[in-house]
């Protein structure tokens, strides 16, 4: 087979929407407010219903995070839902032109059954499925896959290298023209069309060839969202579409300047890397009634559970002596540069510390409402005005558009901040491809196969 390097569809810069499904709203105490989704997160019509409000407001995907731990705040809140891939299957039959995005792990899969996987459903979809590639940073997620110890940052990135050499060789296993499905001649594939891998590498020994013929998209989508140095450089070689939590415009401009660089450095186009900082707004119809219901939601948290929440980001270290209403100091939290799990987004808090010196309790509220990632309360002008700065003044390709509360807060975007989008001429008013890739203008990958 030939290899292809064919541009995505030609047309005017605009921001890609992806929608982070996440419990029934991304801040803490979402689940308990009045306007939230009346059906549980185990209940498959949940996310039909948010897919299909998504689709309809044109967004180019969804997505769904994982962790492989129950975490022990399970008491306080539904922090847990369906698995991802199942879920994505199950949306692949009941949706026709969203791009769908779930995460999956390199360090606890096995890359045979996740290269299978994602396959598969990017044939049930026709072309529609995106891979959130983590290295999994929860420290008890490791025991529940025998190891003893959770792995260092460095040894969970340098698998999760390996492993995405052994998926994409397995992704190109098949010619695309490997099936004949000749039912006259008796011929079901092509002889020589379809291929071993043979990969004998540090941590995986795979023969191959994958079961599955080549899928619509050559691969899918790859997406990733570590920020750390090794975290980035691993986004540049390989993702298409980069997650990232950023507080405020200046750090998500520097983080912006600093991706493109390294993936032009990696011999990429800027744009075939898409940064979607998180976005997590609360619209009202005045900046008062905004401010209100960010009020109402505070009011639903427990600092406790927050506290237990910011102890899990670093790595489990304790925090329960730091009392609520003195004014915190870097000092107060362990050294970014040594904490093994989601390092980038404990150097965003010890930042936010170093700059506001919140308190404790104030630091919690600023975390509850999207972990990390920028809130901002307000009318639908100013949300898009927000987005449209943020798009042009060189901090993102679009966002990751985190709702407070589920389905309510969707609604609201969709309603009335998407067509002010579209009106200033920044966001599709149609869908124009039919892939995941076409919505996010990428390339399609050059196969290894010949
Ligand atoms: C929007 C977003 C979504 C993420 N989703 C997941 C997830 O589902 N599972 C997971 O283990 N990590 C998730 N992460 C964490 C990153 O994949 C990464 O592990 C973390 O940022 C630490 O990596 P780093 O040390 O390179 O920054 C997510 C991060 C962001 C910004």
């Amino acid at each position: 087979m030939g290899t292809k390097e064919r541009a995505g569809p030609l047309m005017r810069r605009h921001l890609h929407l992806n929608l982070f499904i996440h419990s029934r709203g991304h801040h803490e105490a979402s689940w308990r407010h009045p306007d939230a989704s009346a059906l549980s997160v185990f209940d498959i019509g949940y996310y039909q219903g948010l897919a299909h409000r998504a689709e309809a407001g044109l967004f180019d995907s969804i997505f769904l995070a994982d962790q492989l731990a129950l975490g022990d705040d399970i008491v306080s809140g539904p922090r847990t839902g369906l698995e991802p891939i199942t879920v994505l299957a199950a949306l692949a039959a009941s949706t026709s032109r969203i791009g769908l995005i779930a995460t999956a792990s390199t360090t606890y899969s096995e890359p045979f059954n996740l290269a299978r996987q994602f396959a598969s459903i990017d044939h049930i979809s026709q072309g529609r499925v995106g891979w959130n590639i983590v290295t999994s940073w929860l420290a008890t997620a490791a025991k529940n896959y025998g190891a003893g110890g959770a792995l260092s940052h460095a040894d969970r990135y340098e698998r999760g290298e390996e492993f995405m050499t052994v998926v994409q060789a397995l992704w190109d296993s098949w010619a695309v023209d490997a099936v004949l499905d000749d039912r006259s001649a008796g011929h079901y594939a092509r002889a020589g069309a379809i291929r071993a891998i043979d990969h004998h590498g540090k941590y995986y020994q795979v023969a191959g060839p994958l079961n599955v013929p080549r899928c619509p998209q050559g691969r899918p989508v790859l997406v990733q969202a570590g920020s750390s140095e090794t975290g980035r450089d691993f986004a540049a070689r390989h993702a298409e579409a980069i997650f990232t939590a950023q507080m405020e415009k200046a750090t998500a401009r520097d983080f912006y300047r600093d991706l493109k660089a390294r993936v032009v450095a990696a011999g990429r186009a800027p744009l075939q890397a898409l940064i979607l900082p998180g976005l997590s707004p609360l619209i009202a119809g005045t900046e008062t009634e905004a401010r209100r219901m960010s009020d109402d939601l505070g009011a639903l948290t427990d600092p406790e559970v927050g506290r237990n929440r910011l102890s899990a980001r670093f790595g489990g270290h304790d925090f329960s002596h730091l009392p609520l209403d003195r004014p915190l100091t870097p000092q107060d939290f362990p050294d970014p540069a040594t904490v093994e799990a989601a390092r980038s987004r404990t150097e965003v808090i010890v930042g936010l510390v170093r700059r506001e010196t919140p308190t404790l309790r104030q630091l919690l509220a600023m975390l509850a409402g999207a972990r990390g990632h920028h809130t901002f309360a307000g009318t639908p002008e100013q949300v898009a005005d927000l987005m449209q700065d943020w798009f042009n003044d060189g901090a993102a390709d679009g966002f990751n558009i985190m709702p407070p509360v589920l389905p309510s807060m969707l609604e609201v975007f969709i309603s009335e901040v998407v067509p002010i989008l579209q009106r200033r001429g920044l966001f599709r008013s149609d869908y124009q491809g039919e892939t995941l890739r076409a919505h996010y203008g990428l390339q399609e990958p050059v196969s290894q196969f010949d």
